[in-house]
């Protein structure tokens, strides 16, 4: 009998669920947009109790479509938009305030203040991270700054703290479950990816109480069983992971040297470093890639804020587009870019450069600048980011890529795959089934029940591949390239 995985996919924008079958294909899935609230200028939340409901609903919504029932469903597995930080009360299960999105750049002045007083080298070592509003402590210490009566809560026990997984978790297993995985653990500048341990002098930094904080597991292993109020049966919660590390076994990188790049909100490129912790001098981040078997296995990261959310931009706030699809022709009937450049640092910008007050800005335009133009330059910006991150990771010396696989929404975009190509100079590799984060976080789960060995069973499950070879176009990516870093140097001199 065929035995059926599902896979909760929590994003940023986006909340879906996908049954995938033991040979992991696609069963079924369902996906519901979720409000984004922006309080102040910089600031994003969500309301943690519409992912719950999106999260419940989709994953009801894949079962029926797949035409099974929740017992046919042998295990969950859940992977999430990380960053995130979530607060609630143990007893009610009700969270105390709006989720602090990763996007969200209030926690900037404590970061500010602490690289002042010279701590990021104490923050880098332990974490690999560095002094950014991007992860979740500086959130949860403007909470407890904010609003009045959490700290007293949390010392005493009342409170407790988790990324959306642990979130999702706590609520599929009706409160049972306070624990979290080790790659979500590590966004959170909290948790000593090398002990593998939350870290009390970093605790004390961010002046958090211990008492919030989760277990912190493997990323495949029986986690909790979903409450049976909820679905019918109690079924094995047994693969967590974040996002951009479920993709990183969605697209079978385990070997040290391979390289995904995932094109959603935001652009994340993992390097699969092994056994070995790199620490960047180009600013990169260190990170867990997943730990199975109590062994982390590490990678270095490149982190863009936006690059489908330049598109959302398109369509939603200038109008230009009503399908993002549209930029493909858009950007290919242009034959150039006109002299056109974007730099989307809508949300200040991340790797390598880490300004959270840097803001987005377009250059060269002309009055023969059209819409097509300004849709191509939100497209070559992603890849002329994509470039940097991966010129750091080579200048780190962390081995040279042979080929980048993707994966995202934005990566059905032919003209980007192929303009990565031949700007990187590298073949772009795309699998046919672009949910890939899904399928990372079916495979851990899968892992957990023991339906496959481990990352060698995964890595020989059938793939297939399209494949962008670069082009000679050498002459063209030095003059892109000048053009991009010109634009750059003004948004961040801005
Ligand atoms: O670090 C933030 C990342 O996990 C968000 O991913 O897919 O929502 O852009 P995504």
């Amino acid at each position: 009998m065929t035995r059926h995985i599902l896979a909760i996919d929590q994003g940023t924008t986006s909340t879906r669920a996908i049954v995938f079958d033991d040979r992991t294909r696609v069963a079924a899935s369902a996906q519901a947009e979720f409000a984004q609230h922006y309080p102040q200028a910089g600031w994003v939340e969500h309301d943690p109790e519409d992912i719950w409901r999106d999260t419940l609903a989709t994953m009801k919504g894949a079962i029926g479509k797949a035409g099974l029932q929740p017992a046919d469903i042998a295990a969950i597995g859940i992977t999430n938009q990380r960053e995130t930080a979530v607060l609630w009360d143990r007893a009610t299960g009700r969270p105390v305030h709006n989720a602090i999105v990763w996007q969200d750049r209030r926690g900037a002045p404590l970061c500010a203040r602490l690289k002042e007083e010279g701590k990021e080298a104490l923050v880098r070592a332990k974490t690999g991270l560095l002094l950014d509003p991007y992860f979740s402590a500086s959130k949860l210490a403007w909470l407890f700054d904010e609003v009045e009566g959490l700290r007293e809560r949390a010392e005493a026990g009342e409170l407790a703290f988790g990324t959306i997984d642990c979130f999702l978790l706590w609520r599929l297993t009706g409160g049972k479950v306070h624990a979290t995985d080790a790659t979500n653990a590590s966004r959170t500048l909290l948790f000593d990816i090398h002990a593998q341990d939350w870290d009390d002098e970093l605790l004390a930094l961010f002046g958090l109480p211990r008492a919030i904080l989760p277990d912190v597991r493997d990323n495949a292993g029986l986690f909790g069983e979903t409450d049976p109020d909820l679905l019918g049966v109690a079924i094995p919660i047994a693969g967590m992971a974040g996002d951009q590390q479920a993709a990183v076994v969605g697209q079978a990188c385990f070997e040290v040297g391979s390289a995904k790049s995932t094109y959603g909100t935001g652009c994340f490129l993992l390097l699969n470093t092994g056994a070995e912790a790199i620490t960047s001098d180009h600013r990169l981040l260190t990170t867990v890639a997943y730990r199975l078997d109590g062994r982390p296995t590490y990678a270095l990261e490149g982190s863009i804020f936006v690059a489908g959310a330049a598109v959302k931009w398109l369509r939603d706030g200038l109008g230009l587009i009503t399908h993002a699809s549209q930029t493909d022709d858009m950007a290919t009937r242009t034959g150039d870019n006109g002299g056109v450049y974007m730099v989307p640092a809508f949300v200040g910008l991340g790797a390598p450069h880490w300004e959270p007050d840097a803001r987005g800005l377009i250059t060269g335009l002309t009055l023969g600048t059209t819409a097509a133009h300004i849709a191509r330059a939100a497209l070559e910006a992603v890849a002329y980011q994509t470039h940097d991150l991966a010129e750091a990771m080579e200048q780190d010396g962390a081995a040279k890529l042979t080929a980048l696989r993707v994966d995202g929404g934005m990566a059905a975009n032919d003209w980007l795959c192929q303009f990565l190509a031949d700007l990187l100079d590298l073949p772009v590799e795309r699998p046919a089934m672009l949910e890939t984060t899904a399928l990372g976080a079916a495979c851990l789960a899968g892992i957990g029940i023991g339906l496959w060995d481990g990352p060698e069973a995964v890595a020989a499950l059938d793939r297939a591949l399209d494949r962008f070879e670069p082009h000679e176009v050498a002459a063209d990516r030095r003059a892109l390239l000048d053009g991009w870093r010109k634009a750059l140097r003004q948004a961040l001199t801005d």
